[in-house]
């Protein structure tokens, strides 16, 4: 009596087991649970890591400079196309915990300015900041620019570059045509109009500033906005990419350089809402550290000519006078410096960029901006940013020094400001996606378990029949 009792306990049980394994691996619960967990974890709050990790970021993150080294400049002068050597990298460690964090709003966003420190790696480096490279003339070419409808003036100001020694190149340390040096054009302009700032550098006053307040929401209401840029200086992020590359250039008369890192960091929070952003578009599944990532990358709009990408069409200076595609005319963002921003080696850009300057070889591997997100939790895995500075020089026929030359867009550096998860985050989110892994098996688990108990019953019932029935068929041949 018992033995049965137990017998078909057993089988209920299992079967019980069997069904509610089933109905959760159907309701997704676990991975539902998982996730709420996650979102209760991923917000702006003193005290979590997010916050952590959000402040003062562990993984260190490395601004990599690569230099083009002009080797013709004679026959440039004459006409004929750059040849360019790429030299570095020369690597700087970059610094850039949040400060003067506020929370506003019952904690539903919080302001802080994140100011970016950068300090030369020599053992990560090709040479030292002394090394020489040759380059073309940013200030000089800047003015020429501005004065070339004054042929007066133009006569002038090619007559002093001369007499400086100066003219279309020049040959400068790397520390000083990143972090700035006096230039003799610049300081006799300086002195008729003392705004004008003797010193240039295309990263001058980056160092150890900032570029405003941000204001950040800290996904208290939905996780999806952990971290995403609400304003910033005020001015809402809806034209954040223009802000972004504007920013840069301004960087070099005074502002800051802001990194797309955050901007990525911020619009791409969550797999969920990634594949229809505007800003990044799903490339691949990739594997950071034994870590699974998604992999995103810019759409080729960005850089798009206005034809392709309307949104462009402010890039188009003066109105209408568009480059082409893979080029961003930022010349609008700093007073009046022909700055052109590309990908690296005109990666994805037209043709004609790259084969008007002897040395450009794109890469998808090398001169792609990309950001490896782990798609349980939203944190970046890794990320490289890559741009590239040029200077549209232009056959100005007022100025001597430009007579000759053809038009093109030439590359001066690019960069590549890059991160890798640290080892302990790596640890941690190891735990969390092994913790996943267990809740999201449990309802297979259950259905496991379900049917070997099944088995066992089966067995049981078997076994437990058997004797009865042996003696059932013994019976009446006993009996008879
Ligand atoms: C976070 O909490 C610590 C300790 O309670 C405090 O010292 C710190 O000022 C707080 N930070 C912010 C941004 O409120
Ligand atoms: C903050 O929360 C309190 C109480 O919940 C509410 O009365 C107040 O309006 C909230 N303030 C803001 C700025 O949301
Ligand atoms: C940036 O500033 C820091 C601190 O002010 C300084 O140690 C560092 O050398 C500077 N980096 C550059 C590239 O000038
Ligand atoms: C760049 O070219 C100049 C001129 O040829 C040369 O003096 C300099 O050493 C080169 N720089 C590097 C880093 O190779
Ligand atoms: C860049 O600087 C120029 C002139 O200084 C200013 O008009 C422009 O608004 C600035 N752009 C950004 C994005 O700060
Ligand atoms: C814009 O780009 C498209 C595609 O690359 C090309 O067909 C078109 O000619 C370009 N337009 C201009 C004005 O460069
Ligand atoms: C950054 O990009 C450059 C160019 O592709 C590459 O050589 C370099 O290794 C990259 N740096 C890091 C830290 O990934």
């Amino acid at each position: 009596m018992f033995k049965s009792c137990f017998i078909y306990g057993c089988g209920l049980f299992s079967f019980l087991i069997l069904i509610s394994g089933i109905a959760l691996a159907f309701s997704n619960v676990f991975p539902k649970l998982v996730q709420s967990v996650v979102e209760k974890e991923i917000v702006l709050k003193n005290g979590t890591e997010a916050f952590d990790a959000w402040e003062d970021p562990p993984a260190p993150i490395y601004m990599q400079f690569y230099f083009f080294n002009l080797t013709n400049p004679l026959e440039v002068l004459d006409g004929d196309r750059p040849a360019v050597l790429e030299v570095g990298p020369y690597t700087y460690r970059e610094y850039r915990p949040m400060e003067e964090v506020t929370f506003q709003d019952n904690g539903t966003k919080v302001s802080a300015v994140n100011t970016k420190t950068y300090i030369f790696q020599r053992d990560m480096s090709r040479g030292p900041e002394s090394e020489l490279i040759r380059t073309v003339n940013v200030p000089a070419v800047t003015v020429m620019d501005q004065f070339k409808d004054h042929p007066i003036i133009a006569n002038l100001i090619s007559l002093y570059l001369k007499g400086e020694g100066e003219g279309l190149f020049v040959t400068r340390t790397v520390g000083e045509l990143l972090w700035g040096y006096e230039d003799a054009l610049l300081g006799a302009i300086h002195k008729l109009k003392p705004d004008v700032d003797p010193v240039f550098g295309l990263f001058y006053k980056s160092n150890a500033t900032n570029d405003g307040e941000y204001v950040f929401l800290t996904g208290q209401q939905d996780y999806k906005d952990f971290a995403r840029v609400d304003t910033w200086n005020g001015q809402s992020s809806l034209n954040w990419w223009t802000s972004d590359e504007c920013n840069m250039i301004n960087g070099t008369n005074g502002a800051s350089f802001h990194s797309a890192l955050t901007k990525n960091e911020i619009l791409q929070m969550f797999s969920s809402d990634l594949c229809r952003s505007l800003y990044a578009v799903f490339e691949k599944d990739v594997a950071v550290k034994g870590l699974p990532g998604y992999r995103f990358v810019p759409p080729s709009q960005v850089f798009a000519n206005a034809s392709v990408n309307p949104s462009n069409a402010g890039f188009c200076v003066p109105a209408g006078n568009c480059l082409g595609s893979g080029v961003l005319n930022v010349k609008p963002c700093k007073q009046g410096a022909p700055i052109i921003m590309s990908s690296p080696h005109f990666y994805q850009g037209d043709e004609k960029f790259v084969r008007a300057v002897f040395g450009m070889r794109p890469q998808k591997e090398y001169h792609q901006t990309f950001i490896d997100i782990n798609p349980l939790t939203g944190i970046v895995l890794r990320a490289a940013k890559r741009l590239q500075v040029n200077v549209f020089v232009e056959k100005i026929t007022t100025f001597s020094q430009t007579e000759n030359v053809t038009n093109v867009v030439f590359p001066v550096l690019y960069l590549n400001e890059s991160v890798v998860i640290d080892d302990s985050s790596v640890a941690k989110l190891n735990v969390v996606l092994m913790e996943q892994n267990v809740l999201t098996n449990v309802p297979f688990i259950l259905i496991g378990i379900g049917i070997i108990l099944g088995g066992v019953f089966m067995l049981l019932v078997c076994r437990h029949k058997m004797p009865q029935g042996t003696a059932a068929e013994r019976q009446p041949l006993l009996a008879s």
